[in-house]
Protein backbone atom coordinates (compact mmCIF):
# COMPACT_ATOMS: atom_id res chain seq x y z
CA UNK A 1 0.00 0.00 0.00
CA UNK A 2 1.58 3.43 -0.86
CA UNK A 3 1.72 5.95 1.81
CA UNK A 4 -1.31 8.75 1.10
CA UNK A 5 -1.65 12.47 1.90
CA UNK A 6 -5.02 12.05 3.84
CA UNK A 7 -5.16 10.73 7.19
CA UNK A 8 -7.85 10.92 9.79
CA UNK A 9 -7.07 10.81 13.37
CA UNK A 10 -9.65 9.36 15.88
CA UNK A 11 -9.19 10.03 19.52
CA UNK A 12 -10.82 7.61 21.52
CA UNK A 13 -11.41 9.61 24.87
CA UNK A 14 -12.01 12.44 23.34
CA UNK A 15 -13.30 14.49 26.70
CA UNK A 16 -10.32 13.48 28.79
CA UNK A 17 -7.09 15.38 29.54
CA UNK A 18 -4.80 13.98 27.28
CA UNK A 19 -6.87 15.07 24.49
CA UNK A 20 -7.17 18.86 25.66
CA UNK A 21 -3.90 19.02 27.28
CA UNK A 22 -1.69 17.35 24.48
CA UNK A 23 -2.92 16.02 21.91
CA UNK A 24 -4.96 18.63 19.86
CA UNK A 25 -2.52 21.35 21.03
CA UNK A 26 0.35 19.04 19.66
CA UNK A 27 -2.03 18.76 16.52
CA UNK A 28 -2.93 22.27 15.97
CA UNK A 29 0.63 23.65 16.77
CA UNK A 30 1.91 20.97 13.60
CA UNK A 31 -0.50 22.84 11.59
CA UNK A 32 0.35 26.34 12.56
CA UNK A 33 4.10 25.82 11.18
CA UNK A 34 2.75 23.97 8.43
CA UNK A 35 3.14 20.44 9.11
CA UNK A 36 0.88 18.91 9.65
CA UNK A 37 0.21 16.98 6.19
CA UNK A 38 -2.13 18.19 4.79
CA UNK A 39 -5.79 16.82 4.78
CA UNK A 40 -5.87 15.66 8.18
CA UNK A 41 -9.11 15.56 10.23
CA UNK A 42 -9.59 14.74 13.57
CA UNK A 43 -12.49 12.75 14.83
CA UNK A 44 -13.03 13.06 18.34
CA UNK A 45 -15.05 10.04 20.11
CA UNK A 46 -16.26 9.81 23.55
CA UNK A 47 -19.87 9.36 25.79
CA UNK A 48 -20.52 13.10 26.23
CA UNK A 49 -23.49 14.05 23.54
CA UNK A 50 -22.01 17.16 21.84
CA UNK A 51 -22.23 18.27 17.95
CA UNK A 52 -18.96 18.87 15.77
CA UNK A 53 -19.17 22.37 16.72
CA UNK A 54 -19.38 22.45 20.27
CA UNK A 55 -16.60 19.81 20.24
CA UNK A 56 -14.56 22.33 18.63
CA UNK A 57 -15.52 25.52 21.13
CA UNK A 58 -14.39 23.67 23.86
CA UNK A 59 -11.37 22.56 21.99
CA UNK A 60 -10.21 26.12 21.17
CA UNK A 61 -10.13 27.37 24.70
CA UNK A 62 -8.23 24.51 25.72
CA UNK A 63 -5.84 24.90 22.96
CA UNK A 64 -5.52 28.80 23.83
CA UNK A 65 -4.43 27.64 26.93
CA UNK A 66 -2.32 24.82 26.28
CA UNK A 67 -0.34 26.35 23.27
CA UNK A 68 1.80 29.48 23.46
CA UNK A 69 1.55 30.92 19.80
CA UNK A 70 -2.53 30.66 19.34
CA UNK A 71 -3.36 32.59 16.50
CA UNK A 72 -7.25 32.81 15.75
CA UNK A 73 -6.94 32.66 11.73
CA UNK A 74 -5.16 29.54 11.86
CA UNK A 75 -7.08 28.21 14.41
CA UNK A 76 -9.72 28.54 12.73
CA UNK A 77 -8.57 26.45 9.44
CA UNK A 78 -7.39 23.61 11.90
CA UNK A 79 -10.63 23.55 13.39
CA UNK A 80 -12.56 22.74 10.16
CA UNK A 81 -10.89 19.42 10.01
CA UNK A 82 -12.63 19.25 13.54
CA UNK A 83 -15.52 16.28 14.21
CA UNK A 84 -16.85 14.20 16.77
CA UNK A 85 -19.05 11.59 17.04
CA UNK A 86 -20.48 10.59 20.58
CA UNK A 87 -20.34 7.23 20.99
CA UNK A 88 -20.01 4.83 24.42
CA UNK A 89 -16.78 2.62 23.69
CA UNK A 90 -18.75 -0.95 24.98
CA UNK A 91 -21.26 -0.25 22.44
CA UNK A 92 -20.39 -2.05 18.97
CA UNK A 93 -23.46 -0.41 17.35
CA UNK A 94 -22.14 3.08 18.12
CA UNK A 95 -18.94 1.83 16.38
CA UNK A 96 -21.14 1.22 13.32
CA UNK A 97 -21.93 5.02 13.61
CA UNK A 98 -18.39 6.13 14.00
CA UNK A 99 -17.49 4.08 11.19
CA UNK A 100 -20.32 5.65 8.88
CA UNK A 101 -19.13 9.04 10.16
CA UNK A 102 -15.19 8.53 8.97
CA UNK A 103 -17.08 7.10 5.71
CA UNK A 104 -18.53 10.39 5.12
CA UNK A 105 -15.46 11.99 6.03
CA UNK A 106 -13.52 10.59 4.03
CA UNK A 107 -15.97 9.99 0.88
CA UNK A 108 -14.43 6.12 0.97
CA UNK A 109 -11.39 7.43 -0.36
CA UNK A 110 -7.65 6.12 0.61
CA UNK A 111 -7.10 7.35 4.05
CA UNK A 112 -4.63 6.43 6.80
CA UNK A 113 -6.56 6.04 9.74
CA UNK A 114 -4.84 6.73 12.97
CA UNK A 115 -7.17 5.35 16.09
CA UNK A 116 -5.61 7.12 18.74
CA UNK A 117 -6.65 5.16 22.53
CA UNK A 118 -6.41 7.99 25.17
CA UNK A 119 -8.75 6.12 27.05
CA UNK A 120 -8.51 4.70 30.56
CA UNK A 121 -6.44 1.52 30.16
CA UNK A 122 -9.02 -1.12 30.99
CA UNK A 123 -10.92 0.32 27.74
CA UNK A 124 -8.03 -0.12 25.05
CA UNK A 125 -9.08 -4.06 24.67
CA UNK A 126 -12.99 -2.64 24.05
CA UNK A 127 -11.92 -0.33 21.49
CA UNK A 128 -9.45 -2.63 19.91
CA UNK A 129 -11.79 -5.38 19.49
CA UNK A 130 -14.89 -3.07 18.51
CA UNK A 131 -12.70 -2.02 15.65
CA UNK A 132 -11.48 -5.46 14.37
CA UNK A 133 -15.51 -7.08 14.91
CA UNK A 134 -16.27 -3.61 12.29
CA UNK A 135 -13.43 -5.01 9.93
CA UNK A 136 -11.72 -1.08 10.90
CA UNK A 137 -8.70 -2.67 10.74
CA UNK A 138 -8.76 -3.81 7.77
CA UNK A 139 -6.28 -2.26 5.62
CA UNK A 140 -7.75 -2.30 1.75
CA UNK A 141 -8.55 1.64 2.43
CA UNK A 142 -5.72 2.79 3.47
CA UNK A 143 -2.96 2.21 6.34
CA UNK A 144 -4.74 1.64 9.56
CA UNK A 145 -2.63 1.92 13.02
CA UNK A 146 -3.76 1.96 16.72
CA UNK A 147 -2.02 4.23 19.55
CA UNK A 148 -1.79 3.17 22.47
CA UNK A 149 -0.82 5.33 25.78
CA UNK A 150 0.66 3.99 28.95
CA UNK A 151 -0.12 1.78 30.89
CA UNK A 152 0.59 -0.65 29.01
CA UNK A 153 -0.14 -3.55 31.76
CA UNK A 154 0.44 -3.38 35.14
CA UNK A 155 2.76 -6.11 35.26
CA UNK A 156 4.40 -8.69 32.87
CA UNK A 157 1.35 -11.01 32.94
CA UNK A 158 -1.16 -8.18 32.24
CA UNK A 159 1.11 -6.35 29.17
CA UNK A 160 1.21 -10.03 27.50
CA UNK A 161 -2.35 -10.23 27.63
CA UNK A 162 -2.78 -7.40 26.32
CA UNK A 163 -0.40 -7.47 23.36
CA UNK A 164 -1.80 -10.96 22.44
CA UNK A 165 -5.52 -9.79 22.26
CA UNK A 166 -4.21 -6.96 20.10
CA UNK A 167 -2.64 -8.92 18.12
CA UNK A 168 -5.94 -10.75 17.59
CA UNK A 169 -7.00 -7.73 15.81
CA UNK A 170 -3.92 -5.62 14.70
CA UNK A 171 -0.77 -6.79 13.69
CA UNK A 172 2.53 -5.81 15.13
CA UNK A 173 3.68 -3.43 12.48
CA UNK A 174 0.07 -1.32 13.02
CA UNK A 175 0.52 -0.57 16.79
CA UNK A 176 2.21 1.74 18.08
CA UNK A 177 2.91 1.67 22.13
CA UNK A 178 3.93 5.73 22.75
CA UNK A 179 6.21 6.90 25.58
CA UNK A 180 6.21 10.69 24.95
CA UNK A 181 9.90 10.46 26.76
CA UNK A 182 10.82 9.60 23.23
CA UNK A 183 9.26 12.60 21.58
CA UNK A 184 11.54 14.99 23.39
CA UNK A 185 13.91 16.73 21.53
CA UNK A 186 16.71 15.98 23.87
CA UNK A 187 15.86 12.55 24.16
CA UNK A 188 16.54 12.41 20.29
CA UNK A 189 19.69 14.33 20.41
CA UNK A 190 21.30 11.34 22.56
CA UNK A 191 20.96 9.08 19.22
CA UNK A 192 22.72 11.73 17.75
CA UNK A 193 25.37 12.67 20.56
CA UNK A 194 26.54 8.86 20.39
CA UNK A 195 26.14 8.16 16.75
CA UNK A 196 26.61 11.13 14.76
CA UNK A 197 29.98 11.73 16.39
CA UNK A 198 32.68 9.57 16.73
CA UNK A 199 34.67 11.65 19.91
CA UNK A 200 32.07 9.99 22.62
CA UNK A 201 31.73 6.21 21.17
CA UNK A 202 35.73 5.28 22.25
CA UNK A 203 35.27 6.38 26.04
CA UNK A 204 31.20 5.27 25.89
CA UNK A 205 31.84 2.27 27.89
CA UNK A 206 33.10 0.43 31.29
CA UNK A 207 36.84 1.95 30.64
CA UNK A 208 36.31 4.84 30.81
CA UNK A 209 32.62 4.98 33.00
CA UNK A 210 32.50 4.70 36.39
CA UNK A 211 28.71 4.53 36.25
CA UNK A 212 25.77 6.55 35.34
CA UNK A 213 22.70 8.32 36.81
CA UNK A 214 19.51 8.99 35.55
CA UNK A 215 16.94 11.25 37.49
CA UNK A 216 13.64 12.26 36.67
CA UNK A 217 12.52 14.40 39.25
CA UNK A 218 9.28 16.16 39.51
CA UNK A 219 8.41 19.34 42.05
CA UNK A 220 4.87 18.08 41.59
CA UNK A 221 3.42 16.17 43.65
CA UNK A 222 0.00 13.71 42.99
CA UNK A 223 -2.00 16.45 43.04
CA UNK A 224 -5.94 15.26 41.91
CA UNK A 225 -4.43 11.96 40.72
CA UNK A 226 -4.13 9.99 43.90
CA UNK A 227 -6.87 7.37 42.47
CA UNK A 228 -4.48 6.27 40.08
CA UNK A 229 -1.28 7.09 41.17
CA UNK A 230 -1.99 5.24 44.99
CA UNK A 231 -2.67 1.57 43.12
CA UNK A 232 0.41 2.52 40.42
CA UNK A 233 3.45 3.88 42.32
CA UNK A 234 6.21 5.24 40.81
CA UNK A 235 7.93 2.37 39.63
CA UNK A 236 5.14 1.41 37.03
CA UNK A 237 4.59 5.05 37.14
CA UNK A 238 7.77 6.03 35.62
CA UNK A 239 10.42 2.92 36.17
CA UNK A 240 8.40 0.58 33.23
CA UNK A 241 8.32 3.23 30.74
CA UNK A 242 10.40 6.21 30.76
CA UNK A 243 13.41 5.85 32.54
CA UNK A 244 13.94 2.18 31.12
CA UNK A 245 13.74 4.14 27.62
CA UNK A 246 16.18 7.03 28.83
CA UNK A 247 18.32 3.54 29.80
CA UNK A 248 18.66 2.25 26.54
CA UNK A 249 19.05 4.90 24.39
CA UNK A 250 21.77 5.72 26.96
CA UNK A 251 22.99 2.32 27.03
CA UNK A 252 22.28 0.59 23.05
CA UNK A 253 25.03 -0.43 20.66
CA UNK A 254 25.05 2.06 17.18
CA UNK A 255 22.39 0.35 15.12
CA UNK A 256 23.25 -0.83 11.52
CA UNK A 257 20.24 1.53 9.94
CA UNK A 258 18.26 4.19 11.66
CA UNK A 259 15.29 2.73 11.08
CA UNK A 260 12.25 1.10 13.28
CA UNK A 261 13.42 -2.21 13.66
CA UNK A 262 17.37 -1.71 13.47
CA UNK A 263 16.73 0.83 16.73
CA UNK A 264 14.33 -1.44 18.58
CA UNK A 265 16.68 -4.76 18.06
CA UNK A 266 19.16 -2.76 19.46
CA UNK A 267 17.28 -1.26 22.73
CA UNK A 268 15.99 -4.72 23.63
CA UNK A 269 19.49 -6.22 23.20
CA UNK A 270 19.89 -3.90 26.54
CA UNK A 271 16.97 -5.37 28.18
CA UNK A 272 18.08 -8.67 27.68
CA UNK A 273 21.62 -7.55 28.98
CA UNK A 274 20.11 -6.62 32.09
CA UNK A 275 21.27 -8.49 35.18
CA UNK A 276 17.94 -10.21 36.58
CA UNK A 277 17.84 -10.12 40.42
CA UNK A 278 16.35 -12.09 43.40
CA UNK A 279 14.46 -11.02 46.20
CA UNK A 280 17.31 -10.64 48.14
CA UNK A 281 19.26 -8.50 45.63
CA UNK A 282 16.15 -6.16 44.99
CA UNK A 283 15.90 -4.88 48.27
CA UNK A 284 19.89 -4.26 48.37
CA UNK A 285 19.99 -2.50 44.89
CA UNK A 286 16.91 -0.48 45.68
CA UNK A 287 16.08 2.47 47.98
CA UNK A 288 11.93 3.50 48.13
CA UNK A 289 10.05 6.48 49.70
CA UNK A 290 7.33 8.42 49.72
CA UNK A 291 6.77 12.31 50.71
CA UNK A 292 4.87 13.43 53.68
CA UNK A 293 1.87 14.37 53.43
CA UNK A 294 1.10 12.14 50.57
CA UNK A 295 -1.39 10.17 52.30
CA UNK A 296 -3.44 12.77 52.89
CA UNK A 297 -3.71 13.47 49.05
CA UNK A 298 -7.55 12.73 47.65
CA UNK A 299 -7.84 8.98 46.45
CA UNK A 300 -4.50 8.19 48.42
CA UNK A 301 -5.59 5.76 51.27
CA UNK A 302 -4.49 6.88 54.77
CA UNK A 303 -2.26 3.76 55.33
CA UNK A 304 -0.79 3.88 51.89
CA UNK A 305 2.60 2.06 51.09
CA UNK A 306 2.93 3.69 47.55
CA UNK A 307 6.27 4.85 46.97
CA UNK A 308 6.11 8.36 45.57
CA UNK A 309 10.29 8.01 45.10
CA UNK A 310 12.85 4.99 44.13
CA UNK A 311 15.94 4.50 42.99
CA UNK A 312 16.95 0.95 41.60
CA UNK A 313 20.72 0.09 40.73
CA UNK A 314 21.14 -1.95 37.24
CA UNK A 315 23.78 -3.93 36.27
CA UNK A 316 23.94 -4.70 32.12
CA UNK A 317 25.81 -7.73 31.72
CA UNK A 318 27.52 -7.03 28.43
CA UNK A 319 31.34 -6.61 27.16
CA UNK A 320 30.27 -2.21 26.83
CA UNK A 321 28.62 -2.01 30.63
CA UNK A 322 30.14 -5.10 32.65
CA UNK A 323 30.75 -3.29 36.18
CA UNK A 324 29.13 0.39 35.12
CA UNK A 325 26.21 0.25 37.57
CA UNK A 326 23.30 2.39 36.11
CA UNK A 327 21.26 3.76 38.59
CA UNK A 328 17.55 4.98 38.01
CA UNK A 329 15.70 7.47 40.39
CA UNK A 330 12.62 9.36 39.84
CA UNK A 331 10.40 10.70 42.62
CA UNK A 332 7.41 13.58 43.09
CA UNK A 333 6.94 16.87 45.22
CA UNK A 334 11.15 16.37 44.77
CA UNK A 335 13.49 19.76 45.34
CA UNK A 336 12.98 20.94 41.40
CA UNK A 337 11.86 19.95 38.23
CA UNK A 338 14.86 17.87 35.94
CA UNK A 339 15.54 15.15 34.14
CA UNK A 340 19.07 14.26 33.43
CA UNK A 341 21.77 11.68 32.66
CA UNK A 342 24.79 12.02 33.86
CA UNK A 343 27.59 9.64 32.60
CA UNK A 344 30.04 9.78 35.76
CA UNK A 345 33.77 8.66 34.40
CA UNK A 346 36.60 7.38 36.04
CA UNK A 347 38.95 9.05 38.33
CA UNK A 348 42.34 9.23 36.43
CA UNK A 349 44.31 6.69 37.54
CA UNK A 350 47.08 8.71 39.54
CA UNK A 351 46.34 11.61 41.79
CA UNK A 352 49.32 13.73 40.39
CA UNK A 353 47.93 16.81 41.70
CA UNK A 354 47.31 15.30 45.07
CA UNK A 355 46.64 18.12 47.67
CA UNK A 356 43.40 19.28 45.45
CA UNK A 357 40.25 19.20 47.09
CA UNK A 358 38.50 18.63 44.00
CA UNK A 359 39.76 15.63 42.44
CA UNK A 360 38.52 12.80 44.84
CA UNK A 361 34.62 12.65 44.31
CA UNK A 362 34.35 14.74 41.03
CA UNK A 363 35.83 13.03 38.54
CA UNK A 364 34.62 14.14 34.38
CA UNK A 365 30.87 13.78 34.20
CA UNK A 366 28.89 14.74 31.30
CA UNK A 367 25.76 15.81 31.83
CA UNK A 368 22.86 15.69 29.92
CA UNK A 369 19.86 17.52 30.74
CA UNK A 370 16.42 16.52 28.87
CA UNK A 371 14.17 19.09 30.90
CA UNK A 372 13.40 21.61 31.76
CA UNK A 373 15.92 22.87 29.74
CA UNK A 374 17.80 21.49 26.91
CA UNK A 375 21.20 20.95 26.57
CA UNK A 376 24.51 19.06 27.54
CA UNK A 377 27.15 20.43 29.94
CA UNK A 378 30.78 18.83 30.52
CA UNK A 379 32.47 18.87 33.45
CA UNK A 380 36.21 18.58 33.63
CA UNK A 381 38.92 20.04 35.97
CA UNK A 382 40.99 23.33 34.96
CA UNK A 383 43.90 24.71 36.76
CA UNK A 384 42.60 27.95 38.82
CA UNK A 385 45.15 31.11 37.76
CA UNK A 386 47.94 31.70 39.27
CA UNK A 387 47.63 29.41 42.21
CA UNK A 388 49.99 26.67 42.00
CA UNK A 389 48.73 23.63 40.75
CA UNK A 390 44.94 24.10 42.41
CA UNK A 391 42.37 22.93 40.27
CA UNK A 392 39.04 23.65 39.91
CA UNK A 393 36.02 21.98 38.00
CA UNK A 394 34.54 24.22 35.60
CA UNK A 395 32.20 23.05 32.72
CA UNK A 396 31.76 23.29 28.51
CA UNK A 397 28.03 23.62 27.76
CA UNK A 398 25.73 23.14 24.77
CA UNK A 399 21.85 24.82 25.39
CA UNK A 400 19.75 24.25 22.54
CA UNK A 401 17.87 27.48 23.34
CA UNK A 402 21.31 29.47 22.86
CA UNK A 403 22.37 27.51 19.95
CA UNK A 404 18.70 27.34 17.76
CA UNK A 405 16.41 30.17 18.19
CA UNK A 406 12.81 29.21 18.12
CA UNK A 407 10.42 27.22 19.75
CA UNK A 408 11.18 23.56 20.36
CA UNK A 409 8.21 21.39 19.51
CA UNK A 410 6.39 19.45 22.24
CA UNK A 411 7.13 15.95 22.19
CA UNK A 412 3.42 14.36 20.91
CA UNK A 413 4.22 16.52 18.05
CA UNK A 414 7.62 14.60 16.50
CA UNK A 415 5.42 11.68 17.55
CA UNK A 416 2.24 12.39 16.14
CA UNK A 417 3.77 12.59 12.65
CA UNK A 418 5.30 9.50 13.30
CA UNK A 419 2.26 7.34 13.39
CA UNK A 420 0.56 9.67 10.76
CA UNK A 421 3.75 8.61 8.28
CA UNK A 422 4.23 4.87 9.42
CA UNK A 423 8.04 5.40 11.22
CA UNK A 424 7.86 3.31 15.03
CA UNK A 425 11.48 4.08 15.65
CA UNK A 426 10.58 5.81 18.75
CA UNK A 427 7.46 3.27 19.58
CA UNK A 428 7.72 0.34 21.83
CA UNK A 429 7.80 -3.13 20.45
CA UNK A 430 5.69 -5.65 21.88
CA UNK A 431 8.67 -7.64 23.39
CA UNK A 432 10.53 -4.27 24.77
CA UNK A 433 7.34 -3.68 26.87
CA UNK A 434 7.16 -6.97 28.21
CA UNK A 435 10.98 -7.40 28.98
CA UNK A 436 10.51 -3.97 30.87
CA UNK A 437 7.80 -5.73 33.16
CA UNK A 438 10.28 -8.62 33.61
CA UNK A 439 12.63 -6.08 34.96
CA UNK A 440 10.70 -3.70 37.37
CA UNK A 441 8.43 -6.39 38.35
CA UNK A 442 11.04 -8.03 41.17
CA UNK A 443 11.39 -4.53 42.84
CA UNK A 444 7.70 -4.26 42.84
CA UNK A 445 7.32 -7.41 44.06
CA UNK A 446 9.40 -7.05 46.98
CA UNK A 447 8.37 -3.43 47.61
CA UNK A 448 4.87 -4.43 48.01
CA UNK A 449 5.41 -7.53 50.26
CA UNK A 450 4.21 -7.15 53.42
CA UNK A 451 7.84 -8.08 55.26
CA UNK A 452 9.41 -4.32 54.53
CA UNK A 453 9.44 -2.11 57.25
CA UNK A 454 7.14 0.93 56.77
CA UNK A 455 7.75 2.96 54.18
CA UNK A 456 10.98 5.41 54.49
CA UNK A 457 9.58 9.49 54.43
CA UNK A 458 10.72 12.33 52.92
CA UNK A 459 10.23 16.04 53.29
CA UNK A 460 8.95 17.53 49.88
CA UNK A 461 11.16 19.83 48.58
CA UNK A 462 13.78 17.05 48.89
CA UNK A 463 16.09 15.10 47.41
CA UNK A 464 14.15 11.53 48.75
CA UNK A 465 14.47 10.05 52.25
CA UNK A 466 17.76 10.40 53.57
CA UNK A 467 18.20 6.84 53.14
CA UNK A 468 18.95 7.45 49.69
CA UNK A 469 21.90 9.49 49.75
CA UNK A 470 23.29 6.99 52.39
CA UNK A 471 22.74 4.12 50.09
CA UNK A 472 24.77 5.77 47.62
CA UNK A 473 27.46 7.01 49.97
CA UNK A 474 27.93 3.36 51.04
CA UNK A 475 28.52 2.47 47.31
CA UNK A 476 31.35 4.83 47.13
CA UNK A 477 29.11 7.47 45.08
CA UNK A 478 27.26 10.34 45.82
CA UNK A 479 23.55 11.21 43.75
CA UNK A 480 24.10 14.47 41.77
CA UNK A 481 22.00 16.67 43.55
CA UNK A 482 21.54 19.95 41.47
CA UNK A 483 18.41 21.73 40.17
CA UNK A 484 19.26 22.16 36.41
CA UNK A 485 22.37 22.58 35.35
CA UNK A 486 20.51 24.30 32.18
CA UNK A 487 18.39 27.42 32.55
C1 LIG B 1 3.66 10.59 33.03
C2 LIG B 1 3.42 10.16 34.47
O1 LIG B 1 3.81 9.48 32.20
O2 LIG B 1 4.84 11.38 32.99
C3 LIG B 1 3.31 11.36 35.39
O3 LIG B 1 2.21 9.42 34.53
C4 LIG B 1 4.51 12.26 35.21
O4 LIG B 1 3.17 10.95 36.74
C5 LIG B 1 4.77 12.56 33.74
O5 LIG B 1 4.27 13.45 35.93
C6 LIG B 1 6.09 13.28 33.57
O6 LIG B 1 6.21 13.74 32.25
P1 LIG B 1 7.10 15.00 31.91
O7 LIG B 1 7.11 15.07 30.42
O8 LIG B 1 6.44 16.18 32.55
O9 LIG B 1 8.45 14.73 32.50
Amino acid sequence: MTENTSSTIVIFGASGDLTSRKLVPALYNLHRTGELPAHTRIVGFSRTPMSDEAWRHSLRETTANHTDDFDEPSWITFANNIFYQPGDIQKRSDFDSLQHKLDTIEQKRLATRVYYLATAPQFYWPVASNLGSLGMNDESHGPRRIVVEKPFGTDLSSAQILNSKLHSVFDESQIYRIDHYLGKESVQNILALRFANTIFEPVWNRRYIDHVQITVAEKVSVGRRGDYYDKSGVLRDMFQNHLLQLLMVTAMEAPVLFNAEAVRNEKVKVLDAIRPLDNDRVQAASVRGQYDGYRKEPGVSPASQTPTFGAIRLEIDSWRWQGVPFYLRSGKAMSCRTTQIVIAFREPPLKLFGGSESITREANRLVIQIQPAEGIQLHFHTKVPGEGMRLRLTDLEFSYSREFSGRLPEAYEPLLLDVMTGDASLFARSDEVEKSWEIIDPFVNVWESLELPPIPEYESGFWGPPVSAEWMEAQGRTWFDQCPVLT
